[in-house]
């Protein structure tokens, strides 16, 4: 794989694939602009190369078509505010005359930052015309998008098979170094924290870690996902969100963890209460008390958490995914923050990785206590996997008909 640096970009056309699928304000405005951040270090490397950037990105999920909420503009106002440059966003149209002609008229002093992705249907199918449109917009393409590396796009599959000259970016970079040190040949004891709401979700992830582990290691379960564990276990889970199609699932990843000697560490008590709104959450020890028929478990206890706090004071290694309860609710929230405060407290290589998590981390000021602050979700998932994720295949060197690379 060439490296940012190898490439000429000095006057020319870089196409720079992002992921700014960022929180919106109601008014429209950017509510957190990480995601934007993150890809600077790339974006200002190349205007001081004299590149001429052409940065593109998907927003939220918008079905092919034009969404007004969900257009760049609000982006665009922030990158501007950040790069400190004009950046031009077209209005109506991913690709198309227009297009082609804004990016021919910018210079390397302004930033084209091209319309949602996904307003186009060619995106998500990577379809190779919307591809070969997208590829005649640059000279060189760039994958800073690790967030969306693990989806087999048009802007992350498509442009750099059509571009031959093409790198990953300093965050790409930085993030498969900083994950391949969970993968490859981790230091132990390792602990991982799953949580979230489904199992169906992070079953892949749970049980390549037990299948990684071995003795000393530990898995450490808690959100809505736990409930189905735990009713899995034989626990009466009330009217707690769970997945009972997935109990069998839950027993094969207990009986894996059994058979390596990890150890599983599920909630001992939970905060319950009979609506989402309820500011009375009641504590209780699983095991010594029961939740009623409408109670809803919806975070995890101080016990647990003092339980769970314990292992990762043990570890050498941690990943944590997922939160502990019903985070953005007030009441629900100290699972998720105590572990966040568990993990950054600890000595280990920490990597943090999903949306809750890292806003948790990011609301009680935590990040940089953290070894790695990882801006994908479900890429950092697939490649804990043990995936390889198609963005990355896709920055393999293209080989010539001799053999040779291009
Ligand atoms: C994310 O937010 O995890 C990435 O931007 C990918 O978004 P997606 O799940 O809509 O593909």
């Amino acid at each position: 794989m060439l490296s940012l640096s190898d490439l000429d970009v000095d006057n020319r056309r870089v196409f720079v694939r992002v992921d700014f699928n960022v929180p919106l304000d109601a008014d429209g405005t950017v509510r957190d602009d990480t995601r934007i951040r993150a890809a600077l270090p790339t974006l200002r490397t190349l205007r001081e190369r004299g590149a001429r950037l052409v940065v593109a990105s998907h927003l939220g999920r918008p079905k092919g078509e034009f969404d007004p909420s969900l257009a760049m503009e609000p982006v665009g106002a922030r990158l501007a505010e950040l790069l400190e440059c004009e950046v031009r966003v077209p209005s109506d149209e991913v690709v198309g005359d227009g297009v082609r002609k804004l990016v021919a008229d910018s210079t390397n002093k302004q930033v084209v930052l091209l319309q949602n992705l996904r307003f186009h249907p060619g995106e998500t199918k990577n379809d190779p015309d919307f591809a070969a449109a997208l590829a005649e917009l640059a000279d060189a393409y760039v994958n800073d998008a690790f967030g969306a590396s693990h989806r087999a796009h048009a802007s992350v599959v498509g442009v750099p098979a059509a571009v031959a000259d093409h790198a990953p970016g300093l965050l790409l970079e930085r993030e498969l170094k900083s994950l391949r040190r969970l993968t490859d040949d981790p230091q132990r004891p390792f602990a991982a924290i799953v949580g979230g709401a489904k199992v169906s979700d992070k079953l892949g992830v749970l049980v390549a870690l037990v299948e990684r582990f071995g003795a000393g290691d530990a898995l450490l379960i808690g959100g809505a996902m736990a409930n189905t564990f735990l009713a899995a276990a034989g626990a009466d889970m009330g009217g707690s969100l769970q997945e009972k199609d997935r109990y069998a699932d839950c027993k094969t990843v207990l009986e894996k963890a059994a058979a390596r000697d990890v150890q599983v560490v599920l909630p001992t008590d939970v905060l319950v209460a009979t609506s989402l709104d309820a500011a009375q959450a009641q504590h209780i020890r699983l095991g010594a008390g029961s939740l009623g028929e409408d109670d809803m478990a919806l975070d995890i206890g101080p016990d647990s958490v003092q339980r769970f706090a314990q292992v990762l004071g043990r570890a050498k290694t941690i990943f944590w995914n997922g939160p502990m309860g019903l985070f953005e609710n007030e009441a629900f929230a100290q699972g998720t923050l105590g572990i966040a405060n568990a993990v950054a407290q600890s000595a280990a290589f920490s990597v943090v990785g999903g949306g809750d998590s890292v806003a948790a981390l990011h609301q009680s000021g935590l990040a940089e206590a953290i070894d790695h602050v990882s801006t994908g979700g479900g890429a950092s998932l697939e490649l804990i996997e043990g995936k390889v994720l198609p963005g990355v295949a896709a920055l393999a060197p293209v080989a010539t008909i001799d053999g040779e690379q291009a």
